[in-house]
């Protein structure tokens, strides 16, 4: 069992997944750690992530086998860095790479202690539509620029972290526009997603109103 969960960033995406992914005692991989782990060794060996040799020699040296400590680096997280992966993002080649990962994740899912799962729930952009286009279920997470904003604002507010309202809504429509205008691979809702808007909707309702769908179309 396959759950693909696509959208923009901050729309709720990685919530919703790790909630579905414990619901279900199901594997997660949350893609856009990859794509922000190939941007920080770049910009780490200071270099420019949009250099295509560069970025593609960082996701090249990725060992599948030390991936769950790769990706639990908390500088992932940053803004820069996801401006980084959303660059590094636009290059085929390094798209390739993590593509083959990701799909050897969800053909074989495990746990972070390694042990297999039943299943897998993966997020990010083009899971429904390049990565697993055969997934079980598949969700287009989305919610207007300024909700999304407003969210990553308190986030960083609440983590004790400076946060200007204005830069956070920029880079947020600077990552949209970079992500669904690539010509591999961009961000749409695959053409069976069911699209969830959570403008109006708390983590909670939105992880209720995705298990309802999937109570209804996948009993
Ligand atoms: O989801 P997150 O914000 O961590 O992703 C960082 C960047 O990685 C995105 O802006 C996007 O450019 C890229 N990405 C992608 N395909 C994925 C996941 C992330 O292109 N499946």
């Amino acid at each position: 069992m396959i759950i693909a969960i696509d959208g923009p960033a901050a729309a709720g995406k990685g919530t919703l997944a790790q909630n579905l992914a414990k619901h279900f005692k199901y594997a997660f991989l949350d893609t856009g750690r990859l794509y922000r782990a190939v941007g920080y060794a770049v910009l780490q060996a200071g270099k420019d992530p949009s250099d295509k040799t560069e970025a593609t020699k960082a996701a090249k040296a990725f060992d599948p086998k030390s991936i769950n400590q790769i990706l639990s680096n908390p500088a992932l997280r940053e803004e820069a860095t996801g401006n980084a992966a959303s660059k590094v993002a636009v290059i085929p080649s390094v798209r390739e790479v993590l593509l083959q990962l990701q799909r050897d994740f969800a053909e074989h899912p495990f746990f972070e202690d390694g042990t297999p799962a039943k299943g897998a729930v993966l997020d990010g952009r083009d899971i429904g539509t390049v990565v697993c286009p055969k997934a079980d279920v598949k969700f287009f997470v989305t919610a207007s620029a300024e909700v999304r904003t407003d969210r990553r604002f308190k986030e960083l507010k609440d983590a004790g972290k400076p946060a200007d309202y204005d830069v956070i809504l920029k880079d947020i429509k600077e990552r949209d526009e970079r992500d669904s205008k690539r010509a591999t691979a961009p961000l749409k809702p695959a053409e069976d997603a069911y699209v969830l808007d959570t403008s109006n909707m708390n983590a909670t309702q939105a992880y209720q109103a995705a298990l309802d769908f999937i109570a209804i179309n996948h009993a």
